[in-house]
């Protein structure tokens, strides 16, 4: 990760994140482990934990323990563990912390911001936590300056749209072995990753790629990219392949369990495991066995068997090693950098949802580009001029 082990040099360098206590909620994978190490190389404390009990990988954490970072996470965790393993976590009481869905930022408004005396802010990863912050700081509920990762362009428009695209697929692909090419696969949501999902559909040749939308931008654009619209319930019984990705719940629910051809193969990758409603297909199916290692068989009581990958689980991460090590390394770069930035100057800011600053998301995207040996244009004085007036 060419832009982390940069940042990482600067970081020494200048020691910005000398005696930092950073406290980090999230997927525990190989790549997420880069962005802890960074943090510990230069100078900070580093307590982590999963973001999702089942996408945490325990060799993982076993290697990130040995560099020096506290780890409280392992891969299935209950619901109880999972939730004593936050608390742990943020027993370092942190400067700054890193959330991926809201979970920390939950349990630190819960009891209270005085009980985080060295808290100066955090920094949130994904479009779900995002959407829970906004909810806060809408009803005066956020007590810490965040900076919203998620919505930086060296992010959404990455890891989101082509991060999510791929990884979805290749987890789909590999747990699956099934063909895509020539499948008809129905995709709920059209908002980052609902296009990288979409694209990628059609790049490897379903025969129809069908949208379910609640947002008529959305929808028409979808349209306009040449996809077919549609609600859930006619699309349920059309499609070989569902992937959910709205961060919203119920998508694939009880009203189109029924509707579902047999083999129909349901996978989620929004943030929680609600998009397919998986407590009800439980209770609706006749019988449930495992068909493979992440493939669960659900029997209906119209004879058909639709299977869900993950146990309806971010499938991309659940069930495949996430998004591609060179989207991650851009994420991180700016999650780096937010952190090194929410720990210096974070005290000058009130309490709020902030963007990430534009000179982050430029220089993050120059160091993408010049690894990549892309040059490109600069504005000459006269043009600077013509389109600012400055
Ligand atoms: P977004 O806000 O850009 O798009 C969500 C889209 O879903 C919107 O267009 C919205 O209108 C639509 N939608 C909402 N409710 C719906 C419903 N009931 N039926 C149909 N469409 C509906 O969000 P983004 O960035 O695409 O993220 C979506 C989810 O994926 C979030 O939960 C986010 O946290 C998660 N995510 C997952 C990643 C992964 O690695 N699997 C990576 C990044 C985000």
């Amino acid at each position: 990760m060419p832009l982390l082990a940069a940042i990482e040099d600067g970081f020494k360098r200048s020691g910005v994140l000398n005696g930092a206590k950073i406290a980090m909620s999230i997927h525990l994978e190989a790549k997420t482990a880069r962005l802890a190490r960074l943090f510990a190389r230069s100078g900070a404390t580093v307590y982590a934990t999963g973001s999702n009990p089942l996408s945490t990988q325990d060799d993982v954490c076993a290697a990130l323990v040995k560099s020096g970072v506290t780890v409280f996470a392992a891969h299935n965790a209950s619901a109880d563990e999972y939730q004593e393993h936050l608390i742990n976590a943020l027993a370092i009481r942190p400067n700054v912390f890193i959330d991926d869905g809201g979970e920390f930022i939950s349990i630190i408004e819960e009891r209270g911001i005085n009980e985080w005396p060295r808290l100066i802010g955090g920094c949130e990863e994904t479009t779900t936590g995002v959407n829970r912050l906004r909810a806060r700081a809408k009803s005066g509920l956020l007590s810490v300056p965040m900076y919203n990762v998620n919505d930086a362009k060296c992010k959404r428009l990455f890891d989101n749209r082509y991060g999510t695209g791929q990884s979805a697929w290749d987890a789909i692909m590999r747990t699956t072995n099934l063909c895509v090419a020539g499948s008809i696969v129905v995709v709920g949501g059209y908002g980052w990753c609902g296009k990288g999902v979409a694209q990628r559909a059609k790049a490897l040749g379903a025969r129809r790629v069908i949208i379910t939308e609640v947002d008529p931008v959305a929808a028409l654009e979808a349209a306009m990219e040449g996809f077919e619209v549609m609600p859930m319930a006619e699309a349920a019984p059309l499609g070989d392949f569902f992937i959910t990705v709205t961060g919203c719940r119920d998508i694939i629910g009880e009203r189109v369990f029924d509707r579902l051809k047999d083999g129909a193969v349901l996978a989620n990758a929004g943030h929680f495991d609600v998009e397919v409603n998986v407590a009800a297909l439980r209770k609706t199916a006749k019988a449930v066995f495992i068909a493979r290692e992440n493939i669960e068989g659900f029997e209906l009581s119209n004879g058909r068997t639709v299977y869900l990958l993950a146990e309806g689980r971010l499938v991309n991460l659940a069930a495949g090693n996430g998004h591609p090590v060179e989207i991650m390394d851009m994420s991180f770069a700016l999650q780096a950098m937010c952190v090194a930035e929410m720990f210096t100057n974070g005290h000058k800011l009130p309490p709020g949802l902030y963007p990430v600053p534009e000179e982050v998301d430029s220089e993050v995207a120059g160091m993408k580009l010049a690894g990549m040996g892309i040059k490109t244009d600069r504005l000459t004085k006269e043009q600077r001029m013509y389109i600012t007036g400055r």
